[in-house]
């Protein structure tokens, strides 16, 4: 059996194991993304490569635009977050609790992507409230944390998107406005406070969404901005309740499930995995698991950050 389903059953596992106990809610995530745990990557420390720089593997699409033509189109807004202790990066907190899981993230992914393209990734879930907002706008944050790197994060949520509200921003124009036809790329686009950390909000409500987001205009604007990011994130609805995530999931190089640990349940979770291609899907994220469950050198990755003189990973 892959790791990935290992990881649907341990969250099973989890699940049944508490069954009637209170288990507390907590900001832990556990990444489980495949290939298995490597050390550290190099490529990935001290990255300093141009978002626009092609890599071997990755396709190359001519862009119309530039850099300049972002900065100089693209709105900058002031970012407020109701609960700023979710959005784990934007706070200047680099040691905040679950960012050093989001970091494995992004190691594990940069790994992933020496072996095949990947660049627009799709996080969703089987059902609703799972994390997946919070795992697409945390990771885009993580991405953006190395230097010269830039990620644009899509809210592709357009049933209840979350995203600007979890932000703090405005949610049009955005998404759905220029899958309409209304709106061009860079007047959808906003940034705020994270340098290189660009957002696409979900737009004006959208009568109809799955077939908005089958209308092939979505291609489209990927091909066109794809060239000016180092990882486009895309938000989804659940997998299980709406076919817009394994529509979108034909846009994106892979895609990213979140498995709530003592909820989502197994057989769910496994039907959300068959809506996409082994292929596509690259990795499970184990959200809110319990700290004790944590394996030991989390721990003491924890306990050796309390010393004073300890250098940050
Ligand atoms: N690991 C976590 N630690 C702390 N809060 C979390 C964690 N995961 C999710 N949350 C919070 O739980 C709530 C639901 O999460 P989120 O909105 O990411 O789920 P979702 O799967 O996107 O839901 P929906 O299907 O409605 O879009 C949010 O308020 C989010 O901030
Ligand atoms: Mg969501």
């Amino acid at each position: 059996m892959s790791r990935i389903h290992e990881a649907l059953k341990k969250a099973e596992q989890e699940r049944a194991a508490t069954q009637g106990g209170a288990v507390q809610p907590n900001f832990a995530t556990t990444p489980v993304a495949e290939p298995p745990v490597f050390a550290e990557n190099p490529s990935e420390e001290g990255a300093t490569a141009s978002p626009a720089t092609a890599r071997p593997g990755m396709p190359a699409f001519a862009s119309p635009f530039n850099t300049d033509t972002l900065l100089a189109r693209c709105a900058q807004l002031e970012w407020k977050p109701p609960d700023p202790t979710t959005m784990l990066f934007l706070n200047g907190d680099d040691g905040a609790r679950g960012t050093e899981e989001f970091r494995t993230l992004r190691s594990r992914l940069y790994h992933l992507r020496e072996k095949m393209p990947l660049k627009k990734l799709l996080i969703t879930s089987a059902e609703p409230k799972e994390g997946k907002s919070f795992t697409s706008s945390n990771l885009a944050q993580v991405m953006v944390r190395q230097h010269g790197r830039r990620a644009l994060l899509i809210d592709a949520d357009l049933r209840n998107p979350r995203l600007d509200t979890m932000l703090g921003t405005t949610s049009d124009p955005g998404l759905s406005d220029y899958l309409l036809g209304k709106n061009d790329e860079f007047s959808i686009m906003q940034r705020g406070p994270l340098e290189n950390l660009f957002f696409i909000a979900s737009g004006t409500k959208a009568a109809d969404p799955a077939e908005l987001v089958g209308n092939g205009r979505l291609k489209l604007l990927l091909q066109r901005v794809e060239p000016l990011f180092d990882w486009i994130i895309i938000d989804s609805p659940p997998a299980v309740w709406f076919s817009d995530a394994s529509v979108l999931a034909k846009a994106c190089d892979g895609v990213l499930m979140v498995v709530k640990s003592n909820s989502t349940p197994f057989e769910k979770a496994r039907k959300a995995r068959q809506e996409f291609p082994d292929q596509t899907l690259v990795g499970v994220v184990l959200n809110g698991t319990r700290e004790e469950a944590l394996p030991y050198d989390r721990y003491y990755y924890e306990s050796y950050q309390k010393k004073p003189t300890t250098a940050k990973a």
